[in-house]
C-alpha cells in the first residue's frame, strides 16, 4: 500500500474528479496497486455507445465495462497481469514501449504462443521506466485494435513533481457506418497509401469529453494515440501548456506546445496551467488536415490555485543506456513500397492478403512459426546506429520493441535528442537512431500504421 500522503490524496481525488464523480472509477483509475495478484485482462465482445446513431455491436475490450482500463504500474515494482481470452480469435498482449524481457513481449511465434479462445497467459515483469505507454494485441491486430482493444498504461514514479490533477486520454477512431455499426476495417487502395481512416473519432471512447481541473492549477495530460492509422497534430488553446514527455520519456528540456505532430503508437505528456477564472475552458485539438478537430476540453473549477508551470521540478530521466556513437555499428533500414504483390502466408494471427510495403526490399511474410531472417543480429551490450530512410511518399511511425533509441540526426529537420520507441519518419527523410542492444531476444520493428505493418512493413532485430 502506498502511504496515504497528502499528495496521493490530492492526486487520487483529482483523478476521480477528472473521470467524473459517481461512476466508481476511482479504483480503476487510481494509483497503482502492489502486484500481489495479477490484474485480469479478459478480452470480451461488448456493446458500446460511441455515436448518436445508437449502440455499436461487436466492440472488443478488456473487461466488460467499456473502454479498456488505464493500467497503472510503478517504476521498478513488479507487475502481473493475466490475459484471459474471451473472444473468438486468438490474441496476445503487447506492452508498447515497456523495456521488459522478450518472453513477455506478446509477439506470436517470436516471443510466445498465441492465446486461443478460453486460454490464458500470465504476464509478469517490472517496468524499468516511468511514463505513458499503452497495450494492445499483437495478433489479428487490425481487427482487434480496430474494434477496441487499445488501452493506456501509466507507469508512475513516486518522485514525480506534484500536479493538481491528471487526465489520461486514449485517442482513437472507429470505422462505423451511418447506423453506428462496423464497416470494412480497411480499403486495399488506402492500405497502399496513408492507411484507411476511421469515420468516428473518440477520446476515451467519447466524443469531445470535458474534464474538470482546479482553476490556476497544474494539470498533467497524458495522451496516447492508439488509433491504427491517424497521425495527429496537437494544439492547445485557452491555457498555457509545456511538453514534458514524449513516448514515455521526459523531453531533454521542456518547451511550450505550439503544434506538435505525432503518429499512431506515440504518446505526449503535457503540463497544462489551467486558467484562473472558474468556468474557463482549455481546448486540445488536432489541427492536421483541413478541419481542426476538438479532442477534449478542460474546464477550470474552484478558486485559483495560482500555480506556475515553472514550479514543477523536472521528471527523472529513465535508465536508458547511453549510446557510444563512435564505436557503433550502422544498420541500414530502408522503407519502400513493394514492386509486386508478393505472396503472403495466411496465418492464425491474420493476414490482410496483400503486400504493399518492404523493409530493405523484403516484405514481411506474416506471423508464422518459421519467421524470416532478422534484419540484423546485434551483440548484447553493443551500441548501434540505425540509418533509416523513407523512400515512400507517406509518413511511417516506425516502432521498435524492447529497447529505446535516441534520435541522433535527421536529413530534413532539426531533431531533439528524444529517447523513444517510435519515430514518425517523413517522406524522403533519413534519420539516425542510436541504441544500446541491452535486451536479449528477437524484437519486432514495424510501422504502426497497422495496415502497413500487416502488408509488409515489419521486420525484427535479434539481440544475443
Ligand atoms: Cu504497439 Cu508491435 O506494437
Ligand atoms: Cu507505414
Amino acid at each position: 500500500m502506498p502511504a496515504l500522503t497528502r499528495r496521493n490524496l490530492i492526486k487520487a481525488s483529482a483523478v476521480a474528479a477528472a473521470y467524473g464523480a459517481g461512476i466508481g472509477l476511482a479504483g480503476r483509475f487510481g494509483t497503482a496497486k502492489a502486484a500481489t495478484e495479477p490484474l485480469i485482462l479478459k478480452t470480451a465482445k461488448i456493446k458500446a455507445g460511441l455515436t448518436d446513431a445508437g449502440v455499436t455491436k461487436d466492440v472488443l475490450s478488456y473487461g466488460s465495462e467499456g473502454m479498456p482500463p488505464v493500467v497503472r504500474m510503478r517504476k521498478g515494482e513488479a507487475f502481473a497481469a493475466r490475459l484471459v481470452n474471451g473472444i473468438d480469435d486468438p490474441t496476445t498482449v503487447h506492452w508498447h514501449g515497456l523495456r521488459i524481457p522478450n518472453r513477455m513481449d506478446g509477439v506470436p511465434f517470436l516471443t510466445q504462443p498465441y492465446v486461443y479462445t478460453g486460454d490464458k497467459f500470465d504476464y509478469a515483469f517490472t517496468p524499468p521506466d516511468a511514463g505513458t505507454f499503452w497495450y494492445h494485441p499483437h495478433c489479428n491486430t487490425l481487427t482487434q485494435m480496430g474494434h477496441g482493444l487499445t488501452g493506456v498504461i501509466v507507469v508512475e514514479n513516486p518522485n514525480d513533481p506534484a500536479f493538481d490533477a491528471e487526465v489520461v486520454l486514449n485517442l482513437r477512431d472507429w470505422r462505423l457506418g451511418g447506423d453506428g455499426q462496423f464497416i470494412d476495417q480497411f480499403r486495399p487502395r488506402d492500405a497502399a497509401k496513408a492507411g484507411t481512416y476511421g469515420t468516428v473519432r473518440t477520446t476515451n471512447w467519447k466524443q469531445q469529453p470535458q474534464y474538470d481541473a482546479p482553476a490556476g492549477g497544474l494539470l498533467r495530460v497524458r495522451i496516447a494515440i492508439t488509433d491504427v492509422t491517424r497521425v495527429h497534430t496537437f494544439k492547445l488553446d485557452g491555457g498555457e501548456a509545456a511538453v514534458i514527455a514524449i513516448d514515455g520519456n521526459p523531453v531533454p528540456s521542456r518547451f511550450a506546445l505550439d503544434v506538435l505532430t505525432l503518429g499512431p503508437g506515440q504518446r505526449l505528456e503535457l503540463a497544462v496551467r489551467m486558467p484562473d477564472s472558474e468556468g474557463a475552458v482549455v481546448t486540445l485539438s488536432d489541427v492536421r488536415g483541413t478541419t481542426p478537430k476538438t479532442l477534449a476540453t478542460f474546464r477550470a473549477v474552484g478558486t485559483s490555485l495560482k500555480r506556475a508551470i515553472g514550479d514543477l521540478g523536472p521528471l527523472e530521466t529513465n535508465p536508458v543506456a547511453k549510446v557510444d556513437v563512435g564505436s557503433a555499428q550502422h544498420i541500414p533500414l530502408t522503407l519502400s513500397a513493394t514492386a509486386e504483390n508478393a505472396p503472403v502466408h495466411d496465418s492464425v494471427c491474420g493476414s490482410l492478403g496483400y503486400s504493399f510495403w518492404a523493409i530493405n526490399k523484403v516484405t514481411w511474410g506474416g506471423d508464422q512459426p518459421d519467421p524470416m531472417a532478422p534484419l540484423a543480429e546485434l551483440k548484447l551490450g553493443k551500441s548501434y546506429v540505425i540509418d533509416m530512410e523513407n523512400l515512400t511518399p507517406h509518413l511511417h511511425p516506425i516502432h521498435l520493441h524492447g529497447m529505446s533509441f535516441v534520435v541522433l540526426s535527421s536529413s530534413t529537420r532539426t531533431v531533439l535528442p528524444l529517447i523513444s520507441d517510435t519515430y514518425l519518419i517523413e517522406p524522403n527523410e533519413k534519420v539516425q537512431l542510436g541504441l544500446v542492444a541491452d535486451n536479449p531476444g528477437d524484437w519486432v520493428l514495424h510501422c504502426h500504421i497497422i495496415e502497413h505493418q500487416k502488408t509488409g512493413m515489419t521486420s525484427y532485430l535479434r539481440v544475443a
